[in-house]
């Protein structure tokens, strides 16, 4: 903050504080011995003989005024409040969330750590682990895969058999720890709009093919985007389009499609590639619960009934 800015928020709160409490002194009436007939009003009379009397407040109600006023000062030295002054106890945010974290650390670290020896498939059997997984599941994952782990367009589903970096413990332990981007290139300008139909046209081949149709079948739009694929694409996505889970290119011979299964969808993706994200958590996670939460992504797929 700068340094007037910090004089103008030390100015304007006690200056609303004194302004208050000076208002308050001024508009306080001196208690007088009440004589019946002393009745001094405000003025104002309603239907003749209605009158509006003019009473001082009541003094526990006065008093109140002021201990909140007073309140407030003695708050603003303490406490931060006052510019950049950050008051004479030493409170802040964040010491306040740093000392928390540690007292949980403390209390729930142990929990974590009784797990580090346990393989991880027995860990996804165990439901104590698992219980834990998915409060951490909930709290740091759903909001991208969802609460199921099913995820969503451009979020990859966990409860499936469809892996871009692969299922292995450590593969999904190294994708939660130090994240992963999965870069398809815009080949768009490379390919042109009638190479990215004929691309499409073999994608959609592909099914066929694996199922033995003779590639001399294919209709020539697919004859051509096999060309293509072969220049362009296997790469990454390999001869076969089965994918490599080292680069994070899926397989592009199922039925399973994180940016959407229409022609459009694909066409997108061709055009304008994409460049997607899974976060870190190594700064967030210790090494231990990022073993439980990965039994949990495991188990993911049992409970979800997927078929191997
Ligand atoms: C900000 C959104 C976001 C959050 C939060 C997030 N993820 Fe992801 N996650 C992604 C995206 C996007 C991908 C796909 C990356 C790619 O396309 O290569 C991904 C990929 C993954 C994969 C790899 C899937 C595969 O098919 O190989 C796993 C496993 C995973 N996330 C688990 C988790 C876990 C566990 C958490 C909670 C700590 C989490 N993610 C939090 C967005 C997120
Ligand atoms: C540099 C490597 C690379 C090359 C070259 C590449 N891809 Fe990809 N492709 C990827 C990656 C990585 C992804 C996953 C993107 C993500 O994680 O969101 C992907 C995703 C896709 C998808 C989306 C799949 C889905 O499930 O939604 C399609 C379709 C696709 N690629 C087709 C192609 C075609 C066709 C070509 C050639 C014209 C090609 N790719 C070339 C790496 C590549």
């Amino acid at each position: 903050m700068s340094g007037f800015w910090n004089v103008w928020v030390w100015v304007l709160t006690l200056g609303t504080l004194a302004g208050c409490l000076w208002l308050l002194q001024s508009l306080t009436t001196r208690r007088k011995e009440k004589l019946p007939e002393d009745k001094s009003t405000t003025g104002h009379v309603w239907d003749g003989d209605l009158v509006e009397l003019n009473n001082p407040l009541p003094r526990w109600w006065l008093w109140l005024f002021w201990i909140t006023g007073i309140y407030m000062l003695v708050y603003l030295i303490i406490y931060p409040g006052l510019g950049t002054f950050a008051g004479i106890g030493g409170w802040s945010q964040r010491s306040q969330y740093e000392a928390e974290m540690a007292k949980a650390e403390k209390r729930f670290g142990n929990v974590f750590a009784a797990f580090a020896d346990t393989p991880i498939p027995d860990l996804a059997r165990n439901a104590d682990a698992l219980r834990l997984g998915r409060n951490i599941f909930l709290n740091r994952c759903a909001t991208c895969h969802g609460s199921d782990g099913r995820g969503a367009k451009g979020f990859p589903n966990l409860s499936d058999t469809a892996w871009l970096w692969g299922n292995a413990p450590e593969a999904i332990i190294a994708t939660i720890t130090n994240g992963r981007t999965g870069n398809m290139p815009a080949l768009g300008p490379a390919l042109g709009e009638q190479g990215v139909t004929e691309v499409i046209a073999y994608l959609r081949a592909l099914p066929k093919l694996a199922a033995g149709t003779e590639p001399a079948t294919l209709a020539p739009d697919a004859t051509a985007g096999q060309q293509k694929f072969m220049s362009f694409c296997i790469g990454c996505h390999g001869v076969d389009a089965r994918g490599n889970q080292m680069l994070g290119a899926p397989n592009l011979t199922d039925s399973d499609w994180l940016h959407g299964s229409t022609d459009a969808d694909i066409r997108d993706v061709l055009m304008k590639g994409r460049s997607n994200q899974m976060p870190a958590q190594a700064d967030i996670l210790s090494p231990d619960r990022i073993r439980v939460l990965t039994a949990y992504v495991l188990s993911l797929r049992e409970s979800s009934g997927a078929q191997p």
